[in-house]
């Protein structure tokens, strides 16, 4: 039986990222569920997770997680690939709280919508290399081929606010080029950072293959989550409107002018904390 945590329910939910990528995943939160408050955390000293190993990643994972917890978090997002791949299955054994990642919800979307079972998955170096994605689309759909391709310039490129850039349209093209033969209906952004890509991306892929962004069903299943556990916020706690805070590891002001460019809700203040003591 799962334990009660019934007076969590105004309590807000934890969503990380090694940077700003998370926050694709933070604005799909706060428009499908506007009542839940959020502390975000992106680790802008350590990024990127991508090209680091498992073990550095679930040590990453686990200061953050811990940090959130002592926040008063009442749910964990996981709103990085990465940490999703390497750190999630690792940890989610010693946590009493619920915690979801962004790879399930993402395959299983692929997985059920493709029409010729054929998927592409960008990514890290690491989610990819972890073949994790291929595994979740094939519990879904046993005879899908999936194709993976690394891109990791497209993390720095995106932390650099470079989103349309002339060298970030040439280095798509160069990392898509590989899937223009490859007959796949259904590429998935295997990477929280490429949705803020996604129009580049579609320039080169198409109309003919559907972009898949894990964050839209991520908050789908952390409302379903949120349910089954009894502490989704019902609007009726002691603050009658979300309320967002962001932490952040290094470059504060210029992640808040990020965030700011994309989220619906204005930032007034990024907070730097040491997250290694
Ligand atoms: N945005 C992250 C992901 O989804 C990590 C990118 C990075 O830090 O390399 O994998």
């Amino acid at each position: 039986m799962k334990e009660s945590f019934e007076d969590k329910k105004y309590a807000p939910v934890g969503v990380f990222d090694s940077g700003v990528g998370g926050l694709t995943v933070a604005r799909e939160i706060m428009r499908q569920l506007p009542k839940e408050s959020i502390i975000y955390f992106g680790d802008t000293a350590r990024v990127p997770y991508g090209s680091k190993s498992k073990e550095t990643i679930i040590r990453y994972s686990r200061q953050i997680i811990h940090f959130l917890e002592s926040m008063g978090v009442k749910a964990i997002v996981v709103a990085c690939n990465t940490a999703s791949a390497f750190a999630l299955e690792e940890i989610r054994p010693e946590m009493k709280m619920p915690i979801i990642g962004v790879v399930k919800p993402g395959a299983k979307v692929a997985a059920e919508t493709t029409r010729n079972g054929r998927i592409g998955v960008i990514g890290t170096e690491g989610t990819v290399g972890s073949q994790i994605y291929s595994e979740m689309v094939h519990r879904h759909n046993p005879n899908a081929v999936v194709l993976g391709k690394a891109c990791p310039l497209f993390v720095p490129l995106v932390e650099e606010g470079w989103l349309k850039d002339s060298v970030t349209i040439e280095v798509a093209r160069r990392y898509l080029a590989s899937f223009q033969e490859s007959g796949i209906d259904t590429l998935i952004l295997g990477c929280t950072h490429y949705p803020l890509l996604r129009s580049t991306i579609r320039d080169i892929m198409g109309d003919g293959v559907n972009l898949v962004n894990p964050a839209y069903e991520t908050a789908q299943g952390l409302k379903r989550l949120l349910g089954q556990y009894r502490i989704a916020n019902d609007g009726k706690g002691p603050s009658t409107s979300a309320g967002y805070q962001f932490y952040v590891s290094d470059a504060a002001e210029k992640f808040k002018n990020f965030a700011n460019s994309i989220l619906p809700c204005e930032i007034k203040k990024a907070q730097l904390i040491h997250i290694e003591e």
